[in-house]
């Protein structure tokens, strides 16, 4: 590699929590993901030099998920004096419910590890990242940062120690999003639940996480739609999301597999098991919301298997 020029890389966007598997599930998306360039600087240490697409973002270091997982990665290696700057382009906006955060976080710390010359693993890249989008929302959890890096489904059996598992993918998922544009940031939508759940709901929501598990070992879609029914935090957050129920029950009567909230809203997402299903789901989701007063985005993704790359 040219180390004036640099490389490029993708960071993924993410689902979190998956229904079942709050701050321990989650999967990667195709698209969209956020791309970082990272080349070397003109002065010691590491600068953001620019930010395009998204205005609002820190260049300070410590206030930027992006720039946090990489120093945090140089300052491992006892590198933080290296000559390094890199250009963030954002391809979402914060509070998405889509892992905006994480991804750049991934996206930093991948580079930086590539441009000098992969000293970590992936595996290893993971805490980087998730102390990086501990500045973002103030909590220590990965199940943004690990689908983004490490693409699939994922499940975080413990955040504290990283011990994850990467899960398998039934072959021809596809999953629908709608973004209805408008912002619920992460703290806020963590700071409405309960702290405390009854043992009623702990039994039904651990029995579903256990059985989507096994659904995507046996690849049995029926088992994993009986299971993705979240009966602790959607029906917390539902409210903060303009129009869930109707749109969770169009999905459904359009035979989605699962329809329930992307990490902490207000993005929704629905799993379906082909295409044309998918681009049902699609079409009745934009009928719907043409005639609100708000602007979405709504599109097909299938689940990413690759996580973060470099192209
Ligand atoms: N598990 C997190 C949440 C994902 O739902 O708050 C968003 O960062």
């Amino acid at each position: 590699m040219n180390k004036r020029k640099g490389l490029r890389v993708f960071a993924p966007a993410s689902v979190a929590n998956v229904a079942v598997g709050y701050d321990v599930l989650g999967f990667a998306l195709d698209k969209p993901g956020d791309e970082l360039v990272v080349r070397e600087g003109s002065k010691p240490g590491l600068v953001i030099k620019s930010i395009h697409g998204n205005s609002g973002l820190s260049k300070e270091i410590h206030k930027n998920t992006a720039g946090y997982a990489a120093f945090r990665l140089m300052e491992s290696l006892g590198y933080e004096k290296e000559a390094v700057e890199i250009e963030l382009y954002k391809k979402m906006g914060i509070g998405t419910g889509l892992g905006s955060s994480a991804a750049s976080a991934v996206a930093g710390v991948f580079a930086v590890n590539e441009f000098f010359g992969r000293p970590y693993s992936k595996d290893q890249l993971l805490r980087f990242a998730t102390d990086a989008e501990q500045i973002a929302d103030g909590s220590w959890h990965a199940d943004n940062v690990a689908p983004s890096l490490l693409g699939s489904i994922i499940l975080i059996r413990d955040n504290a120690s990283m011990d994850y598992v990467k899960l398998p993918v039934p072959d021809g998922l596809r999953v629908v999003i709608l973004y209805p544009k408008i912002s619920v940031l992460t703290k806020k939508s963590r700071a409405i639940l309960k702290q405390e759940i009854s043992l009623d709901l702990h039994i039904k929501q651990g029995a579903n996480l256990g059985a989507f598990v096994a659904a995507l070992y046996k690849s049995d879609l029926a088992l994993m739609s009986r299971s993705l029914t979240d009966h602790i935090i959607e029906p917390q957050r539902a409210g903060l999301i303009p129009h869930f129920a109707a749109l969770k029950a169009l999905a459904m009567e359009s035979h989605a597999l699962a329809c329930s909230i992307s990490g902490a809203g207000p993005s929704i997402f629905a799993l379906t098991d082909n295409t044309v299903k998918a681009d049902n789901i699609l079409n009745v989701w934009t009928r719907f919301m043409s005639d609100k007063a708000m602007d979405f985005d709504v599109f097909i993704s299938k689940i990413n298997t690759e996580g973060a790359k470099v192209f």
